[in-house]
């Protein structure tokens, strides 16, 4: 068994042993690499300044990622490049530094190798960017003094076909699929290797894409006992679609999660399309933000409606989601038991999915909710309703959808819904919104659905009649 880490950065190979394999990618870059273009400032992924690509075994292009929040033991294998490795020689600037000088797309400059680094990553996969692309692309990094303007002008000059793609620049990656240990942390190439490391470290912490435990490392000083990585293991990178139902491995990022529901569940990439910024959806995981089980996951009001199934230890048990919250943060998962993969159904029936948040990028929920209607005519057969940020795990509201069932989809119909559904639930008061807030945005969210999916069809009616 392998002990110590190993990782190409700029293309040169680097062997890290012990403690050192637990510090942040950023703070190596910065400390020991002598790499200070990687800038570090809030240190929980919220604004981009440390911006660096970095391409994995299971990966087939180099994505932007935040290096303040992985640490070293988890990128095992990786390939990095940060911005000192961008232009091909010391006198001739990447397109996009280019395009970023001309452009007047940098003041203090503070933020600009992050910004540099996110686009860079847009054009390994494509030549040019359209000004949605970069708004979008853009959303984890932010600039306190230039302003968005001149660096959006910077990345819509630039042609990205001019210079190198990375994974061209640096196709090699460190040969590390066999299993690692170094110290407390894990990283085995086979599932059963995972469960017995588990079985024997109590209160062992799996760590896939650290954008919440990485948070918790850097914040609140959390120490693990141990941890463990299941990236090596090959067979959890799984996702494909089976009979209506998408199987999604451990390892999926949310990234890849996205560009494969796009055309299957579109209302859910519409919540993906807001969910973090690219930087944490290209390291981060679903079965992470499951296994999180905050009541706020953005991934969860769906997953509960569409009644998604938890496969624990390749099908040694099975959980649907809604049975695996027992309360806030406590799961039903075995001390030696890992969620291999969940079971998506894809819903045909009438959908819709809400975030309420203070802004619409890269920003926590308040309150969410999915609203699953099967019809026939104007009669609910059946309803499913989910709720995000009410109680201490995401809920399903019995009583709503009972109400619901039988009754003709009329505006009547979802107020008194609303009603029922705000005496349903308890929210409590915290810093995204008022216990009272939440109240009336679970009441009110049942009009806004009925005006969204039935409101036009009645007004085109009455207009015709
Ligand atoms: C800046 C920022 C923005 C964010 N924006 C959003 C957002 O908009 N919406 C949202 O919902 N979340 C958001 N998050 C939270 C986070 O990105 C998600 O919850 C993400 O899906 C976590 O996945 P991960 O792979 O990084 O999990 P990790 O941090 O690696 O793990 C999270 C938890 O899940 C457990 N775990 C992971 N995999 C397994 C497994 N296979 N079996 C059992 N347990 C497991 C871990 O032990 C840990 O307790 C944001 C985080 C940051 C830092
Ligand atoms: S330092 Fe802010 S995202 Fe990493
Ligand atoms: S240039 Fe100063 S923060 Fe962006």
């Amino acid at each position: 068994m392998r002990d110590y880490i190993v990782l190409n950065i700029n293309g040169k190979t680097h062997r890290i042993e012990g403690d050192a394999a637990f510090q942040t990618l950023a703070n190596y870059l910065r400390q020991d690499v002598g790499a200070t273009g990687t800038k570090i400032v809030c240190e929980e992924g919220d604004c981009g300044a440390c911006t660096v690509l970095t391409r994995r075994a299971a990966d087939a292009d180099y994505r932007p990622v935040n290096s303040c929040i992985l640490n070293l033991a988890q990128l095992d294998g990786s390939s990095i490049v940060t911005v000192e490795g961008l232009s091909e020689t010391k006198t001739v600037l990447h397109p996009v530094q280019e395009a970023m000088v001309q452009c007047h797309g940098a003041q203090c400059g503070y933020c600009t190798p992050g910004f540099v680094m996110a686009m860079a990553g847009m054009f390994e996969v494509c030549d040019r960017v359209n000004e949605k692309q970069i708004r979008d692309g853009l959303t984890g990094n932010l600039c306190r003094c230039t302003g968005y303007e001149p660096i959006i002008k910077a990345a819509l000059s630039v042609d990205g076909a001019s210079a190198a793609k990375m994974r061209d620049r640096y196709p090699e990656l460190p040969d590390a699929g066999d299993s690692v240990t170094v110290g407390r942390f894990c990283a085995p190439a086979t599932l059963d290797e995972a469960i017995s490391f588990k079985r024997g470290h109590p209160g062992c912490t799996i760590v896939q894409g650290g954008t919440d435990v990485g948070v918790w490392v850097n914040k609140r000083n959390y120490a693990a006992p141990a941890m463990l990585s299941l990236s090596k293991i090959a067979s959890l990178n799984e996702l494909r679609e089976e009979d209506g139902v998408i199987v999604v491995g451990a390892n999926t990022t949310l990234a890849d999660f996205e560009t494969f529901i796009t055309g299957r569940i579109p209302q859910l990439a519409g919540i993906m399309a807001i969910f973090g910024s690219p930087q944490i959806k290209n390291a981060g995981t679903l079965v992470g933000n499951i296994a999180n089980g905050s009541p706020i996951g953005d991934t969860l009001p769906y997953l509960f409606v569409a009644g998604a199934m938890l496969e624990l230890n390749d099908g040694a048990r099975s959980v649907p989601i809604d049975r695996f919250y027992l309360g806030y943060r406590k799961f039903d998962l075995h001390p030696d038991e890992i969620i291999t993969r969940v079971r998506i159904s894809i819903v045909h029936d009438t959908l819709k999915l809400y975030k309420v948040s203070r802004r619409k990028d890269l920003d926590i929920s308040a309150f969410t909710a999915a609203i699953r209607l099967a019809m026939t005519g104007d009669r609910i057969d059946r309803a499913g309703i989910a709720y995000g940020g009410v109680a201490p795990t995401v809920i399903r509201l019995p009583r709503t959808e009972a109400f619901l069932a039988g009754k003709s989809a009329t505006l009547d119909t979802f107020e008194h819904a609303g009603r029922i559904a705000r005496d349903e639930i308890k929210p409590i008061s915290d810093v995204r919104g008022s216990a009272d807030y939440r109240l009336q945005l679970a009441e009110n969210i049942m009009a806004k659905f009925w005006y969204e999916v039935f409101g036009e069809t009645t007004a085109l009616r009455l207009a015709h009649a």
